[in-house]
């Protein structure tokens, strides 16, 4: 018998219910066609994240007791500094409340001087933002079989090794701020980094003296992936993979929200560099509190600690992936163009294949959330052209490599029976698809418009 299933049983569930077509109608036009509005309580399946989403275990909810609330040396602090030793290696451990806070911590050391260029793979959109606002420039170098969704590979998180190598010879390495490797690659959909990427990165680095920071939200996901994906890893631990790929990094930024499968926190990591802990250290301390709970009360590192190990357990990654593949399986079957292969922590619809009538200032992805909203209470998210925003300088529209719908599966709460009315529900819509219309703004903010935006369906 070879057949698994989740490797763990329910001890506690939470109330969800499905409101009326009427209601959900009449909730969407109030949300301005922006599923970022709606009450959680007016959603019934919310794939909006897999961050700060997940379920913890009774482990982690026991850990939460043995919370050392005190300001500075709290012994919970020192557990999930030794975990970042054991797990990745790195000497130093900075917790923050979230990735972002990570970010802006770390990253005004990483420059040498405004109008540098950081050089990722796919910059996620805060952490872009946090670079743009320390003066810096991101610039994306995934493989160009990224944009492809129909193309079979097994590492869509790849750098471009001669783009990458290219742009540093081209721009001058006095004018790169640092490289930044993300896994998975959330903007590509999911998609892993492989070993032998990894090491081309970290040659290129060292080539030209660069530092790699490693954006590390979906740490465990990746290395399951390689395991899975990669010749000569398949008899390899998750541990030992990821010890392989954090020798090849000098710091890494982490939102704990994902992989370490806690509601709320972060970390910083640094490799050995002594010099640049105290930078970080000294601005912690006014960004995010002192260095020994960082944004965090004793609890949340508590259950921090618990949770890095937790999401290693090879078990539990082949049940997590195996939801999201199964989901991004039953919707190719059904006829419904997804970013293949699935990725780690959702299935990425390609909503302008599957709208093809609705064009990129009109937001077919945004259409296409909103449409599942109204017939099942499934909450998606646009990855899009939405999201991207306009020109600042032209104020043009900017156009999407691929119009996504991120159907984002949180860690250990929904079962496959929900998987099943998703699939269910966007097969409805497939049906019908060119009845789907392209929204307009009524309201658009300046800046992460995504968030807060009213649009509302064009007719005709
Ligand atoms: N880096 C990546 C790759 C992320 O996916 C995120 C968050 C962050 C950094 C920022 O971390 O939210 O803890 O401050 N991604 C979430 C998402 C919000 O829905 O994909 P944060």
């Amino acid at each position: 018998m070879t057949r698994k299933a989740e490797p763990y049983r329910i001890k506690m569930v939470e109330s969800i219910r499905m409101i009326s077509r009427e209601e959900r109608q009449k909730k969407l036009q109030e949300a301005g066609y922006n599923p970022f509005l709606l009450k959680s309580e007016d959603v019934y399946i919310d794939l909006l994240t897999d961050s700060g989403t997940g379920a913890m275990s009774d482990n982690q909810w026991s850990a939460l007791m043995l919370g050392d609330e005190s300001y500075a040396g709290s012994k919970s602090f020192f557990k999930v500094k030794a975990a970042v030793q054991d797990i990745f290696g790195y000497n130093y451990a900075i917790p923050t409340h979230q990735g972002r806070g990570a970010e802006q911590v770390l990253f005004p050391h990483l420059k040498n001087h405004a109008g540098q260029y950081v050089l990722g793979n796919m910059h996620f959109d805060t952490t872009m933002a946090h670079i743009e606002m320390n003066g810096m420039i991101p610039v994306n170098l995934v493989i160009e079989d990224a944009f492809d969704t129909q193309k079979e590979h097994p590492f869509k998180g790849n750098f471009d090794l001669e783009k990458l190598e290219d742009f540093i010879v081209e721009k001058g390495p006095e004018n790169i701020a640092f490289i930044i490797a993300t896994v998975t690659c959330n903007s590509s959909g999911g998609q892993p980094l492989s070993m032998e990427n990894f090491r081309g990165v970290r040659k290129i680095a060292d080539k030209y003296s660069l530092k790699i920071d490693i954006d590390s939200a979906r740490f465990a996901e990746n290395a399951y992936f390689i395991k899975k994906r990669e010749p000569g890893y398949e008899n390899k631990s998750i541990q030992e993979i990821i010890k392989e790929m954090y020798d090849m990094g000098d710091y890494f930024t982490m939102s704990a929200k994902k992989d370490a499968i806690v509601n709320m926190g972060g970390l910083i990591g640094i490799k050995d560099e002594e010099e640049m802990y105290q930078k970080a250290s000294t601005s912690c301390v006014p960004m995010e509190g002192f260095i020994t709970y960082g944004g965090l009360s004793g609890r949340d590192m508590e259950c921090l600690a618990v949770g890095l190990y937790e999401g290693l357990d090879v078990d539990y990654l082949e049940s997590r992936i195996g939801q999201v593949e199964y989901l991004g399986n039953e919707l190719r079957k059904r006829g419904v163009p997804i970013q293949w292969p699935v990725g780690g922590h959702a299935v990425f619809v390609d909503a302008g294949q599957f709208l093809p009538h609705i064009p990129a200032e009109q937001f077919p992805a945004q259409a296409l959330c909103n449409e599942l909203y109204l017939e099942a209470g499934v909450r998606p998210v646009e990855v899009g052209s939405l999201l991207l925003g306009r020109d600042p300088v032209t104020g043009v529209q900017k156009k999407a490599g691929v119009e996504f719908m991120r159907l984002t599966i949180p860690r250990r709460v929904y079962t496959d029976n929900h998987m099943d009315v998703v699939v269910d529900a966007l097969a409805a819509i497939w049906e019908r698809r060119d009845q789907v219309k392209g929204l307009e703004f009524i309201y658009e903010p300046k800046v992460l418009r995504h968030f807060l935006c009213k649009l509302k369906p064009i007719e005709g």
